[in-house]
């Protein structure tokens, strides 16, 4: 089978990255180690978008040049995304002069193909925010607001996308393939945008209006949109056109394309991702069976409002990730929020799925059963022959779990897969209330049925560890090693079969996995 190949929306390096951006990433590593946990090979991008003029605008105000300012800002992702341990293969920065070579043999390809074409433009233009402004633009009166500025008549040539050539393609490629885009009803969004006369797509800025961005091959006096440019990426970091363009260290592109899944946010759907992008692709010669699948998730509010700078609520991940640990984190954003649908950040909540769900449900589960094993057996384990209806509503219970949490998995959701996982630690927590192993330990003619308690507890957790590794890989590394699983890594989902601990299996020592979190109010 072919790599899954996972890419994530690149980041814009206006600004450091906030939770949204953390959760974007973090869907997508959860997503790739799910993928290499069922066995399959997996190649992981994502990266940054440093040109544009919101960067040339930002640098000249630092008083620094654009590729410093961009420099300083994309460290702060790369730390962020070290520090949540987002462990992606390839790392896509379009000022790459790889990804620059891409881009221009693109943009010749398409002008050779007589894609590109050049024409004037005439209208209003504002001078504050550098754009050309469109009737809808115009307020209910008419006028162009106050927020654009000095409007003014400019005539200016650029050069223009056949984008509506493909446009009758793509309406008939959404609907002939419903697995395009996920969530299903997105599809409708793209559609209804595609009514009307399609238009082309202005895809070059005059140098003097913008120079921070790559030249047009055939006519440098441009460079080109950025949007056009940041897209590229999803191919020349897969390694399109690697060649004829002499780049090294990229995967073979015949073997990673297409995309299996190009994770976005829904901001970026339409028109980009669903229009643009696509529309480039079979301009180029990319037939249906080489269109990527996007995933598209909904956003993280605050309060119910938007996260922005301008309103002062931006939250910085990694100093989530220090109070609450990244896999703290993680959790959190990924069991919070349903893919697709937008979820409200809160304090409250992430407490309580940390000190709660981790830390009492899951942690403590794991250190009752360390402590009892180490004290009543030297932890030593051993499945006896002792058996009944409580252990095998235990196995059931896990079984039951492992053939659902693929499923949900696979289908993005995540929250979902989650949720089975920890049916397993609630059984289990339930079980040791049920079974008493602490009065079991006191009577010796109770020896067999302790054994079998100890049992099903050190091998359930085993099998828990496993299915929320994706979600958490430094806590259920952690989890294992506690557990005697001295090699790392040492399960794949294919593994999972009850019996894993073999007789003698000797547990290790626990220590707080998630040691408890306390906010003053
Ligand atoms: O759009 N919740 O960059 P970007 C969830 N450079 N996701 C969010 C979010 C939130 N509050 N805020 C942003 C760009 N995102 C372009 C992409 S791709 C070729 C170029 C998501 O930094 C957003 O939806 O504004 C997008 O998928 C990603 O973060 C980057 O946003
Ligand atoms: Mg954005």
């Amino acid at each position: 089978m072919k790599p899954y190949y996972i890419t994530t929306a690149i980041d814009y390096t206006n600004a450091a990255p906030h939770i949204g951006h953390a959760y974007e990433k973090v869907l997508a590593d959860v997503m790739a180690r799910f993928q290499r946990l069922s066995g399959r090979e997996v190649y992981f991008l994502t990266g940054v978008d440093q040109h544009g003029q919101k960067v040339q605008k930002s640098a000249e105000k630092a008083g620094v040049t654009p590729q410093e300012f961009v420099d300083g800002i994309t460290q702060h992702f790369t730390s962020a995304w070290e520090t949540l341990g987002i462990k992606f293969d390839g790392w896509a920065a379009t000022t790459d002069n790889r990804h620059k070579r891409v881009v221009q043999a693109m943009l010749q390809k398409l002008h050779d193909n007589g894609q590109l074409y050049k024409k004037a433009h005439k209208g209003h233009y504002s001078v504050r925010q550098e754009q050309f402004l469109t009737d809808k633009e115009r307020s209910s009166d008419g006028n162009f607001g106050p927020e654009w500025g000095e409007v003014i008549e400019l005539e200016e040539e650029n050069w223009y996308f056949r984008l509506s050539d493909h446009v009758e393609w793509l309406k008939g490629y959404i609907r002939s393939h419903p697995d395009f885009i996920y969530p299903p009803h997105r599809a409708n969004d793209v559609l209804n945008a595609l009514e009307g006369k399609a238009t082309d797509l202005c895809i070059s800025r005059p140098v003097e209006r913008l120079n921070w961005g790559i030249p047009l091959p055939f006519d440098p006096r441009f460079v080109n949109y950025v949007w056009f440019d940041a897209l590229t990426n999803y191919i020349s970091f897969g390694g399109y056109l690697a060649d004829e363009c002499g780049n090294e260290g990229l995967p073979k592109f015949d073997a990673i394309w297409p995309a299996d899944a190009q994770v976005i946010g829904k901001d970026i759907l339409v028109p980009p991702h669903a229009i643009y992008w696509m529309t480039m692709l079979h301009a180029l010669g990319f037939t249906d069976e080489q269109m990527p699948r996007l995933i598209v998730h909904g956003w993280w509010n605050i309060s119910g409002a938007k996260i922005s700078k301008s309103l002062g609520n931006v939250i910085d991940p990694k100093v989530l990730a220090q109070t609450f640990t990244a896999d703290g984190l993680r959790f959190y954003l990924v069991r919070d929020i349903a893919t697709g649908y937008d979820s409200d950040f809160s304090e409250e909540r992430i407490l309580m799925a940390y000190n709660k769900e981790l830390g009492g449900g899951l942690g403590n589960l794991l250190n009752r059963t360390l402590k009892m094993a180490n004290n009543y057996r030297q932890g030593k384990i051993s499945p006896g022959s002792f058996d009944d209806e409580a252990c095998q509503n235990v196995r059931q219970v896990v079984a039951d779990a492992e053939a659902a949490y693929p499923v949900r998995m696979n289908g993005w959701e995540i929250h979902l897969g989650i949720e089975e996982a920890m049916k397993i630690v609630t059984a289990c927590n339930a079980f040791i209330d049920l079974t008493q192993p602490f009065k079991l330990a006191k009577d010796e003619a109770q020896a067999a049925r302790l054994d079998a308690v100890l049992y099903h507890l050190a091998e359930a957790l085993t099998h828990v560890s496993v299915l929320l590794s994706p979600v958490m890989p430094r806590a259920c590394a952690e989890i294992q090693k506690q557990l005697g699983w001295l090699q790392p890594e040492a399960f794949r989902l294919g593994d999972l079969r009850w019996g894993l601990l073999a007789d003698g299996h000797q547990l290790g020592q626990g220590t707080p996995v998630f040691p408890r979190v306390e906010i003053a109010a």
